[in-house]
């Protein structure tokens, strides 16, 4: 283990992300230290860089949350994963940790809380990994933030439906895996490229969200298959309107239930009996960790090792290592479809 380390170093708002060094820390009891092979990213990472949001407490400060690579060293209390060596999957983030940059994907060695590291399987890449952190945290929050606990099993032939409005995102891609998990009649929307995809995942039906009939077309199938849809997760912009509009003709008298994972904006449109929430993780640490235990080594560990779990959306690798993150952000900023942009390092 090297007593320095480069990392992509963020020195103010705005950036840019450029190379340095710093000292590489020794673990906490609860944490891992982990060679970085390969880091995916995020709209928050450039969200980070460039608007402070979520807010960044310490400059320099290293950014980046999601990696796969392998164990250092472990801290003394973790007994969760093999040891030095062995090939992991890890949430590393600075956010979560109150800024601190010894956390942060975007660097050679970071550190990770145990409770956010689970292994690799033998059957994925490093860059394949690392696709799964964040997306599949927020997807798996969303079901918490509206009162689905992780172990609901619904029978299918109950038909409890929930609308994925963004599901070939990399957000939606792991709504759709986990609302399948839970027993779910799925109604998605994507292009109609990423149709086959969403399907293979566990959506019942997919339609394209830039028909303009949409709404109606989503209204008549889940009417036809006699669907309970009074639950939706807006993974995207521009989800939320038609959203209420579907759930206004399907949900009768029962309390709807809508997550947002975008930003709600402000004077966001409303629906009556509907419980309009954003979504995030609660900043308590202590339910924060129980919280990801569960979704770790919970949802996620089960379903790699039974292949029920895969990695998604498709990789788009760009190289450059740590020195190519800055401009692989901007690609991402541009706008991907149906990609996770995976840097290897
Ligand atoms: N609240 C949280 O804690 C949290 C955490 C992580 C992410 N987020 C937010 O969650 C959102 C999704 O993140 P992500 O990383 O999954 O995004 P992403 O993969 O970059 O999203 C790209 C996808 O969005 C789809 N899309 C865009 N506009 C759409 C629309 N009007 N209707 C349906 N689909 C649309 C595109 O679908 P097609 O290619 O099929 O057209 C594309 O595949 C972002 O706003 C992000 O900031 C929130």
């Amino acid at each position: 283990m090297p007593g320095q380390h480069k990392a992509a170093i963020l020195s103010q708002q705005g950036g840019p992300l450029s190379l340095g060094e710093r000292p590489t820390p020794e673990p906490g009891p609860n944490d891992v230290l982990i060679q970085v092979k390969a880091v995916a990213l995020n709209p928050c990472d450039h969200s980070q860089r460039d608007n402070n949001i979520p807010p960044v407490p310490i400059y320099p400060a290293i950014i980046g949350c999601d990696t796969a690579g392998l164990v250092a060293k472990l801290g003394s209390n973790v007994t969760t994963i093999p040891g030095p060596g062995s090939r992991v999957i890890a949430f590393a983030s600075s956010f979560c940790q109150n800024g601190s940059p010894d956390h942060g994907s975007f660097q050679q060695y970071t550190l990770a809380p145990s409770e956010a590291v689970i292994p690799l399987p033998e059957n994925l890449s490093f860059e394949e990994g690392a696709v799964f952190p964040l997306a599949v945290l927020t997807a798996l929050t969303a079901w918490t933030t509206i009162g689905i606990p992780l172990d609901t099993r619904y029978n299918p032939a109950d038909k409890q439906a929930v609308l994925i409005w963004g599901a070939s995102s990399s957000v939606g891609t792991f709504a759709v895996q986990s609302a399948k998990t839970l027993g779910f009649t799925i109604y998605a929307t994507a292009s109609p490229k990423h149709h086959d995809l969403v399907k293979k995942l566990g959506a019942h039906a997919v339609f394209d969200y830039q028909t303009s009939d949409v709404v109606s077309q989503i209204v008549s199938a889940v009417k036809k298959d006699g669907a309970q849809l009074h639950t939706a997760h807006c993974v995207v912009d521009g989800a939320l309107q038609p959203t209420l509009d579907i759930l206004k003709e399907t949900k009768g008298d029962t309390q709807a239930k809508v997550v947002h994972s975008a930003l709600l904006p402000e004077g966001h449109p409303t629906l009556d009996n509907t419980q309009i929430t954003f979504n995030f993780p609660s900043m308590d640490e202590t339910v924060r960790s129980k919280h990801m235990h569960e979704v770790f080594n919970g949802w996620l560990r089960t379903g790699l090792q039974s292949g029920e779990v895969i990695p998604s959306p498709s990789i788009q690798i760009e190289g450059g290592g740590l020195g190519g993150v800055h401009a692989a952000l901007d690609k991402l900023k541009g706008g991907v479809s149906g990609t996770k942009i995976v840097v290897p390092i």
